[in-house]
Parts: C-alpha cells; sequence; structure tokens
C-alpha cells in the first residue's frame, strides 16, 4: 500500500471548497463583487509569496531524501493512532521528517495545480482542489541540519524561506504560555490572509478560511501520526506578538493558531 494513501487517495474534491458552495444561503453570494477586479486578484494559494517576509538565504527540501522516514503501514493505521501528545523525547528531529510531513501535508501535485487558479470553488470539478487560504510558518526550535529560525514554507517549490535567522526559542518561551510545548522540535504556525480571502471570496472569505484552518490541523494531525511524531494543537499563545515579531501585519497575513511537533517521549513510543 502506498505510504501516501490515505492524503492521496480520498474524494478528490476539497472538504473546505464544499461547505463554501452549499452553504451559500443567498444568490449574491455566488458572485461576490470583487470578482470584477478579476485583473488584480492573484491565484488562489499565492498570497503568501507577498504577504510572508523574507530576510536572506532559505532552504530547498526539494532534494531531501524522505525514504528513511519511519512511516505507518496504512491509512487505518494512520487514524488509529491519531491523537493530541505534546510530550517530546528530546531528540532533535530529522530534516527528512520535516519534509516528508510537510509533503503529506501539501501533496506536490495540488500545489502546483494552484498556481494558476484564481477562483477554483467557482468550478466545483473533480480534481485537485487543495488547501488555498492557509500557509505554515515553521519555528524551527531542534531539527537536524536546518539552523533554528523563523522560516515560512512554499509548497510548489518545497523551501523554507527565512524570515528571522535567529532561534526562535526566546519568543516562544514568552509568548506561548504552556511550557510543554517550549520541548516540542518544530512549532508550525497556522497563517492566512484576511485581505486575500475577503478580497476573493467576499464576507465569506472568513468563515471559508476558518473552515481551511481546521482542515490544516486536521491535516498536520494525520501526517504526524503517519510519521510516528508527537502533535499537538494550541490556541494559548498571543497572535499580535508573534505577528510583530514575524512583521506581519494581521490583515495581508495573520496568524491563527499553533500545531507543534516532535519525537514522541519513550513511554509512547513503546504503545506504536
Ligand atoms: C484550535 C484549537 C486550539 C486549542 N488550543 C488549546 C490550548 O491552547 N491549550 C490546551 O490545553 N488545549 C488546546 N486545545 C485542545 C488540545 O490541543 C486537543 O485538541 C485536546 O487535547 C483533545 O485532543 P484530541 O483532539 O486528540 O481529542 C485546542 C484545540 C483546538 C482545536
Amino acid at each position: 500500500m502506498p505510504a501516501n494513501l490515505f492524503f492521496e487517495a480520498g474524494p478528490e474534491l476539497s472538504v473546505g471548497a464544499i461547505f463554501h458552495e452549499t452553504t451559500k444561503n443567498f444568490r449574491a453570494g455566488r458572485l461576490h463583487q470583487g470578482y470584477d477586479a478579476i485583473e488584480s486578484v492573484r491565484p488562489v494559494g499565492s498570497w503568501h509569496r507577498d504577504a510572508l517576509p523574507e530576510s536572506g538565504e532559505g532552504y530547498s527540501l526539494a532534494a531531501v531524501d524522505t525514504t528513511v522516514c519511519q512511516e505507518r503501514g496504512s491509512a487505518l493505521e494512520t487514524l488509529l493512532f491519531r491523537r493530541s501528545v505534546r510530550r517530546y523525547s528530546g531528540a532533535d528531529l530529522q530534516v527528512a521528517q520535516l519534509r516528508r510531513l510537510l509533503e503529506l501535508v501539501f501533496p506536490q501535485r495540488h500545489s502546483t495545480d494552484l498556481v494558476t487558479d484564481k477562483f477554483p470553488h467557482l468550478r466545483i470539478r473533480r480534481g485537485p482542489l487543495p488547501i488555498s487560504q492557509c500557509r505554515l510558518i515553521a519555528l524551527v526550535l531542534e531539527v537536524e541540519g536546518i539552523p533554528s529560525g523563523a522560516y515560512w514554507y512554499d509548497p510548489p517549490t518545497s523551501t523554507l524561506h527565512t524570515i528571522h535567522p535567529t532561534s526562535p526559542r526566546p519568543v516562544v518561551e514568552r509568548i506561548v504560555f504552556q511550557a510543554e510545548f517550549h520541548r516540542a522540535n518544530v512549532i508550525f504556525l497556522l497563517t492566512a490572509s484576511l485581505a486575500d480571502t475577503v478580497q476573493r471570496y467576499g464576507d465569506r472569505g472568513y468563515r471559508y478560511m476558518l473552515i481551511e484552518g481546521g482542515m490544516m490541523i486536521q491535516a498536520l494531525y494525520l501526517a504526524a501520526s503517519h510519521l510516528k511524531l508527537s502533535g499537538c494543537v494550541t490556541g494559548s499563545l498571543i497572535q499580535q506578538e508573534f505577528e510583530r515579531w514575524l512583521g506581519l501585519d494581521g490583515y495581508q497575513a495573520c496568524i491563527l493558531n499553533a500545531f507543534a511537533i516532535g519525537h514522541l517521549p519513550d513511554e509512547d513510543s513503546a504503545n506504536v
């Protein structure tokens, strides 16, 4: 059975887009006035390239060999072991595990398709229609092969773009309230663009963005379970402080919540 069966072979229709379309209760919702200004609208799923700041060299994960990763053998096993764990062994995460996790959350063939599409939800169809509203900022604390720092991830190119080349640890220890998360290897900040989603979808863009945020969390949980890693969502952080530190304005790009990953502690690994 292919390792990524669960992520690739499900119904090829975006749950977020289906919700968005089928819960419309007024005709005009289908044609938001912003569509008149179609020229000014960026392709869906590309807002992060303009909205997220960059400083210095990034890291391409494209050539990282992921065959060394330990993966569960079936989708059922992945589902059965999906749970919230916020304890960590303390060992470094491998860069291969980080790459594989991101690959599972953003399947490559979905990401490349999105680059040219401006309004994929208007043409509900069979075919790749993945998460486009949310992108991830990785606060790398302990990953072998990648210096500690803050990076945003560009799915089509599998690149981590540097925002801060310095360790996020002091900021994490101040702004993430629950101390158990401080021992995680990577904390992902779920990031979205209120500006982009409202321009594209009108006031319904706000809920569409949140629906996709939920889907993104679930994808992260399943990817962590699939790779036998600890994974847990958290909202106990100060969004605006992170935004300030990262140079986000809270509108072109805002932080929704966070998801921490790491190695399972020994007592949990015994049961996987
Ligand atoms: C969006 C979101 C934010 C959360 N934030 C926190 C939090 O800040 N602190 C906390 O202790 N639990 C938080 N939780 C709950 C846990 O992370 C987790 O969902 C809970 O342990 C239940 O585990 P389960 O989802 O595997 O059933 C949050 C859950 C969600 C969905």
